[in-house]
């Protein structure tokens, strides 16, 4: 039995503990999400039995029907390190209340249904293989359990649905060795921490796994904040959740979801945002009913892999926040004393002026191959000279140039007026 600490206590002992244990997750910058599960063969969707009102006896039959190939998992894991993700989190078990594991709690799972496997077994399993850590989401809301929606109103349901939801993550925390993140998901239908019993379940859950981190959604703060589908910065730790499509995170027609999918690109520039942001960025597939990886994700992921490779250094332990933009056509991101131009569109004057920076430049490179680039500065102006005529990054597109200042860069931002910005006619 350990000994509760009441909330102030816990959030203290936590906050204290936090740099330490969140080290590896602020440096990694990007993961991939995982929804996997009996929707996939349904291909609408994770919310289908819900939205489209199955009877749970009709949904109960996908059961049978899931046949997750061998080493479907292992296909994730490939994918997510071939595209320079540094962490997983699968959907161990969703809304629609199907374990992917060996759960005696929950007969309702992969062993005695379906493929008769542990699939976060081979999830972790692939997960350590490929060097990645590892992380279980947990849904709290349940639509198969019956105790689930009564819990509301009835203390007697409450109580054994809250046991059973910390019976399940106690499973998992205790049968896999050690398990990086807890990724809560929808506290529905109670509306409290108190409700769902939260400060001593995690509690109880972090003396299993002491580095654990935790996310927001089980009505405590814990260690990270969750944007779903936006990017927008938080004070503090977070990492935005994101769908491949903008339609779903559960599996749909690979064909028809392509034109509504991230390219490359568009990849990178929510890597550019959440690294000058200070946050991670969790990004989805919905692997198909077979588990294999949606075709979609595959030639996008690849890419931003390749590209990741050459320009690692502007997104992988950028640790400092930066809001600055000296450019219309470029993202930032900063680490210390440097400032990385992430050039969404490549200049054909073979130059690039910036505005605003008010600190010496001392060095300008590619960071692709760290060739040397010209550049002269005067009052808050820095002009990039003698540029190739096309953008040098071979992958994307997208070239990133490192700008290292002789000090901490400050900045002045532009102002409405050019007039206003030089620094040299009115300084205001
Ligand atoms: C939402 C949805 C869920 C999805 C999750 C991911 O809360 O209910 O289907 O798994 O977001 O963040």
């Amino acid at each position: 039995m350990i000994k509760l600490l009441s909330k102030p206590e816990y959030e203290e002992h936590i906050a204290n503990n936090r740099d330490q244990r969140m080290d590896w997750w602020r440096e990694a910058r990007f993961g991939m999400f995982i929804h996997y599960g009996l929707y996939s063969l349904l291909g609408r969707g994770e919310w289908a039995m819900a939205v489209e009102n199955y009877p749970i006896d009709e949904y109960k039959k996908l059961a049978d029907a899931f046949a997750p190939k061998l080493g479907a998992p292992r296909e994730w894991a490939r994918l997510a390190k071939q595209a320079g993700m540094k962490y997983m989190v699968l959907t161990t078990r969703h809304h629609d209340g199907f374990s992917l594991w060996d759960s005696k709690a929950n007969p309702f799972n992969s062993v005695n249904y379906g493929p008769k496997r542990d699939i976060v077994r081979e999830f972790v399993e692939a997960c350590r293989e490929f060097d990645l850590r590892i992380g279980f989401y947990s849904s709290l809301m349940d639509w198969h359990h019956p105790d689930s929606w009564r819990c509301a109103f009835d203390s007697a349901a409450r109580k054994r649905f809250t046991d059973y939801i910390y019976e399940l993550n106690r499973e998992l925390l205790t049968q896999y060795g050690k398990i990086d993140i807890l990724w809560y998901d929808c506290a529905k239908p109670m509306d409290s921490w108190e409700g769902w019993n939260s400060l001593e379940m995690n509690q109880r859950l972090r003396e299993l796994q002491p580095h654990i981190i935790i996310n927001n959604r089980s009505r405590l703060a814990e260690d990270f904040g969750t944007p779903e589908e936006r990017i927008t910065v938080m004070d503090g730790d977070w990492e935005a959740c994101m769908t491949f499509n903008g339609l779903s995170w559960g599996y749909v027609d690979s064909e028809q979801a392509r034109p509504y999918s991230y390219n490359a690109q568009g990849i990178i520039r929510m890597l550019n945002r959440v690294t000058a942001g200070g946050g991670n960025l969790l990004l989805n597939i919905g692997p198909k009913p077979d588990g294999s990886v949606p075709d979609e994700a595959v030639e996008p992921l690849t890419t931003v892999g390749y590209w990741l490779q050459k320009n690692g250094e502007a997104v992988y332990g950028c640790k400092q926040r930066i809001n600055f933009r000296p450019s219309c056509v470029c993202g930032t991101s900063r680490s210390e004393n440097t400032v990385y131009l992430w050039n969404w569109i490549w200049p054909d004057a073979q130059e690039l002026p910036l505005g605003g920076f008010m600190t010496p430049l001392k060095s300008a490179r590619f960071v692709h191959d760290n060739s040397p680039i010209d550049f002269e500065q005067k009052g808050h102006r820095i002009i990039l000279k003698d540029l190739p005529q096309l953008s040098p990054d071979e992958h994307a597109g997208v070239a990133v140039i490192a700008l290292e200042f002789a000090d901490t860069p400050q900045f002045r931002r532009a102002s409405y007026y050019p007039q206003l910005n030089s620094g040299q006619v009115f300084d205001v």
